[in-house]
Parts: C-alpha cells; sequence; structure tokens
C-alpha cells in the first residue's frame, strides 16, 4: 500500500488485482464499503480493459482533459474487481498527469486503485507532511512528490447516462466540460440530502478537528470581530481580506486567486488544526467555475 502524489491530492494506492492491497486500504482509510475506489491508470489501453461500452463522447472528453484532475464513472469490464468499485457495475477511472504517479502505475504494470490518503471524514493531504501527519506508519510507503498542483480531488464524471453528469465538482469545471458538451449539468442530486449522486458523497467528509464556520466575504469583518470576542482560538481563512487582527487570531491565510484557495484550502485546514485553532472563519466564494468545487468541499467541511 503506497502513498503517492497526484497533481489533485495524494492518493493511498494498491494494485487493482491485489485483494490484501484493496483490503488494506478500506481498513487503514476506515473507509465505509459502500464508497469505491478511483482506479488510476497511464495508458488508454488500460481504460479498454476495465470498461465496456464507453460512449463515443467519453472519448472526445478524454482527448481534451486526459491525462488531469478528471474522473469517468463507466460501466465496468468483468476484469475489475467487485471489492474497487463496491459491488456497482461501474468503475471510475482517472488517468494522472503527475510524473511520479505515472511512473509509478507503468512501474507496476498494472492500474493502481486508490482514493485520497486521507482517514474517512478528513481532509485530502496535498503534502508529504501533511501525509505523514495523517497516516503516520500505517503506510508501507510513502512518495514524496511535493504540493499537489490543484489541492482538490478531480471531477468526477459520470458518462453512463446522457446527458453526462458531474457527481462530484473538480478543477475540470461544469464550464469547461460544456464546452465539449453543452448538455453536461450538475447531478441534480449534488448538495441534496438524501440519496447521494455517488456512494462518496452521502458521508461526512473534509473535516478538520476545528470548527469550520462558512462567512459571506459582506460580512467578514464583523463576524471576525464577534467571534474574536469569545475567548477561542480563531483560524482565519479568506480571499485576501486584510483587517485589523487580535490576539484571538492564531492562523491567517488569504488567497486572492481562486486556483490559489483552492490549492491551499486542505492545507490550510491542516496548518490551523496544529495552531490549535478552535473555530475556523473561512470566506465563502463563489459557487461558479472553480468555486463550485471549493464551495462543495468547504459545505461539507462545515457541516
Ligand atoms: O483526485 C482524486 O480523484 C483523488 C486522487 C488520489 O486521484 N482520489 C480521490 O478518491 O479523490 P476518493 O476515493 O477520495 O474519491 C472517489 C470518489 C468518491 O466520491 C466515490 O464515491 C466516487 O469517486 N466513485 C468511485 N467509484 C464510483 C462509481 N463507480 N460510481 C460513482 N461514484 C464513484
Ligand atoms: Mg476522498
Amino acid at each position: 500500500m503506497v502513498v503517492f502524489p497526484t497533481e489533485t491530492v495524494y492518493g493511498l494506492g494498491a494494485r487493482l488485482f491485489s485483494p490484501k492491497g484493496i483490503q488494506k486500504i478500506y481498513s487503514v482509510k476506515g473507509r465505509p464499503s459502500d464508497n469505491p475506489l478511483i482506479v488510476h491508470i497511464a495508458r488508454l489501453e488500460q481504460m479498454s480493459l476495465l470498461t465496456e461500452d464507453l460512449p463515443a463522447g467519453a472519448e472526445r472528453i478524454i482527448k481534451k482533459f486526459w491525462p488531469g484532475p478528471l474522473t469517468l464513472v463507466c460501466r465496468k469490464s468483468a476484469l475489475v474487481p467487485k471489492t474497487v468499485t463496491a459491488g456497482l457495475e461501474t468503475v471510475a477511472v482517472r488517468m494522472p498527469s503527475h510524473p511520479v504517479a505515472r511512473k509509478l502505475i507503468e512501474a507496476v504494470g498494472e492500474p493502481i486503485a486508490a482514493p485520497s490518503a486521507n482517514r474517512s471524514g478528513r481532509p485530502s493531504p496535498t503534502r508529504y507532511a501533511d501525509v505523514v501527519r495523517e497516516l503516520g506508519g500505517d503506510a508501507d510507503l510513502i512518495l514524496d512528490g511535493g504540493s499537489s498542483e490543484f489541492g482538490l480531488e478531480s471531477t468526477v464524471l459520470d458518462v453512463t447516462r446522457v446527458p453526462f453528469k458531474i457527481l462530484r465538482p473538480g478543477s475540470i469545471t461544469l464550464e469547461a466540460l460544456k464546452k465539449v458538451f453543452p448538455k453536461i449539468a450538475l447531478s441534480a442530486k449534488l448538495g441534496k440530502s438524501g440519496r447521494a449522486a455517488s456512494p462518496g458523497m452521502k458521508h461526512r467528509h473534509y473535516q478538520p478537528a476545528c470548527k469550520v464556520v462558512l462567512v459571506d466575504p459582506k460580512r467578514w469583518k464583523k463576524t471576525v470581530a464577534s467571534w474574536s470576542r469569545k475567548n477561542l482560538l480563531i483560524g482565519l481563512l479568506s480571499r485576501a481580506k486584510s483587517i485589523p487582527l487580535s490576539s484571538a487570531v492564531v492562523f491567517n491565510q488569504s488567497f486572492s486567486r481562486e486556483e490559489d484557495y483552492a490549492k491551499n484550502l486542505y492545507r490550510s485546514f491542516f496548518e490551523a488544526e496544529k495552531k490549535d485553532v478552535d473555530v475556523l472563519l473561512v470566506e465563502r466564494t463563489a459557487g461558479t467555475g472553480l468555486g463550485a468545487a471549493i464551495m462543495d468541499r468547504l459545505n461539507r467541511a462545515s457541516a
């Protein structure tokens, strides 16, 4: 079981055809057995071995976005073990762009099944140090590939039905996908209670040890001021806001570019924890483009 870097977040991987390795992933993560894993490939031939009836439209998407932060949910072939798909007839496949991930898959000579390298419910590590902190001695090997370029998990797109639906927003945005197929939409089940679009979306997720409170940009100053009076340790994560700081504020990071906000989100959660922050105030961002992915994670982190 190897932790390896990808351009999105670090993955906790095992050989696709190693039942022992797959089992170990579920147990180390404490992952519910109904939540399937993503299969990582390095070559397109592997895609044809793992899937069946791949629609021509999916091939257009692959041409445009692979390798990169996009996962496709497809009909699975008989080759794919059911333990990896949690009993589903579909399989999620992604071709990462990170050179270390690709070299690892090539070297193993087999696709690698990997969820994000966090314990179930926790934020995903995007740096070597965060992996060590999260998994400690439980990984057999950790490959250090520096900081993840995007910092949020891949976009998950269901291509088993037309129009294709986004099950999890990510750095490949709805707007970018619509340029290829204007009818692509966010799954109606996303963000609603009840049946989840994708098994992983119904579980508690991305939560650091501190309380996460989302704040509207317009109410930022007032909210920070009022929390600062409560005799708690406060952390701030915002879009380039300068405010007079009180001694209650022990963590303060701001990122004006949305890409940087996404890239540093989980890393900031871990940093805030290290500073023993009680309440992390996080500024909301627009829910479109990359903001849709950021807000999806923030809503779950603060739930
Ligand atoms: O960026 C990423 O995707 C990272 C890196 C390591 O590649 N991996 C990752 O894996 O985020 P994980 O396990 O944390 O998230 C996989 C998501 C879950 O929400 C899961 O329910 C969904 O993909 N998923 C996997 N197989 C599926 C399937 N057959 N149908 C629907 N959703 C599926
Ligand atoms: Mg995950």
